[in-house]
């Protein structure tokens, strides 16, 4: 009886275990199973909330925090925080706007371990690049005026790019290369293939902040207009924006008179460039907000492969 007992039994777990195998087979194909484990993975957030002398807010753009964490940390990846004055940053309201919301924005806004992280983000100085495989920086306005001439996030990505860790940036955060060089003390974007937010993009910015409501496919509407706009020289098309004093610089323009070879897609297009240089160090780059979750995963892609 006993014998016959464990015999049943044994045929049983082996049933069990032949039946889950295929699931584990297809898991490991689709590539859902923790992969990033040991990974570690800084983020790095702007601490400023005023666009220029507008007396408009501004911050880091929600959505580009929000896919990003969510995509990576369901990955496997360990995501630490981190922003120049530490604790809560300040997020873009614009970007709060039930029209640039998306699954992962709900995501986040209910991850209770990613709303603690938010609540007390490390400051920037304490962070050691030696304890990250990759860093990440979130758009939004912000980072033009507190990250693009700091010299702990300048120091942090000339770490990263000379152990040929990935450096992602999205949207307005390829601002925060503007100051970085290379080990020969060029431009670290000179040479490299780099997309972000353009010209015609923040003209559209600048001509909907009035309208933000305004849905987004009758903003694509308005796109011939923004891409005569951004023919216009730098100043002139501050000027003509009333962007003047308001933002630093262009970022489009920026990476192309940094030497970059700029990339773009046409304006609320998702779109990433990654350049791998022969020595394997990366930029990632992502155009715009569309963009993140696209920036997110070839993030996963190439952190698996590293
Ligand atoms: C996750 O990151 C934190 C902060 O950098 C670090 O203290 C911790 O050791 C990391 N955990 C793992 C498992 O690597
Ligand atoms: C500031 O906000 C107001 C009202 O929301 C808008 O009309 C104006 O264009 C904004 N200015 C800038 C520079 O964004």
């Amino acid at each position: 009886m006993f014998l016959k007992k464990r015999i049943r039994q044994g045929f049983f777990s082996l049933f069990v275990a032949a039946s889950l195998l295929p699931a584990w087979a297809f898991a490991g194909a689709l590539g859902n199973i923790d992969r990033l484990e040991n990974k570690n993975v800084l983020f790095v957030i702007t601490s400023h909330d005023q666009l220029g002398d507008s007396h408009n807010k501004t911050g880091y753009w929600l959505e580009e925090l929000a896919a990003p964490y969510e995509i990576l940390s369901e990955a496997g990846a360990n995501i630490t925080l981190a922003s120049p004055l530490g604790g809560k940053p300040p997020v873009d309201p614009i970007s709060l706007k039930s029209a640039a919301q998306s699954k992962y924005t709900k995501m986040f806004k209910h991850d209770q371990q990613a709303q603690e992280a938010l609540s007390k983000t490390l400051v920037l100085t304490s962070v050691h690049p030696e304890d990250y495989d990759a860093v990440f920086y979130p758009g939004g306005h912000g980072p033009l005026y507190d990250l693009a001439d700091n010299q702990d996030s300048i120091r942090l990505i000339e770490d990263f790019a000379k152990a040929k860790k990935p450096v992602a940036v999205l949207c307005h955060s390829p601002s925060v290369l503007k100051n970085v060089k290379d080990i020969r003390g060029d431009f670290l974007v000179n040479g490299r293939k780099i997309t972000s937010f353009s010209d015609s993009e923040e003209a559209g910015a600048a001509l909907a902040r009035k309208y933000y409501w305004v849905p987004l496919f009758l903003q694509k509407l308005g796109n011939g207009h923004t891409y005569s706009l951004a023919k216009l020289p730098q100043n002139q098309l501050m000027e003509k924006l009333h962007l003047k004093g308001v933002l630093p610089f262009l970022t489009e323009d920026m990476l192309k008179e940094s030497g970059a070879h700029y990339q773009r897609k046409p304006n609320w297009e998702a779109f990433v460039v990654d350049d791998v240089t022969a020595d394997g160090g990366v930029i990632l780059s992502g155009q715009n907000p569309q963009s993140s979750s696209l920036l997110a995963k070839k993030l996963v892609e190439i952190l698996v492969s590293k």
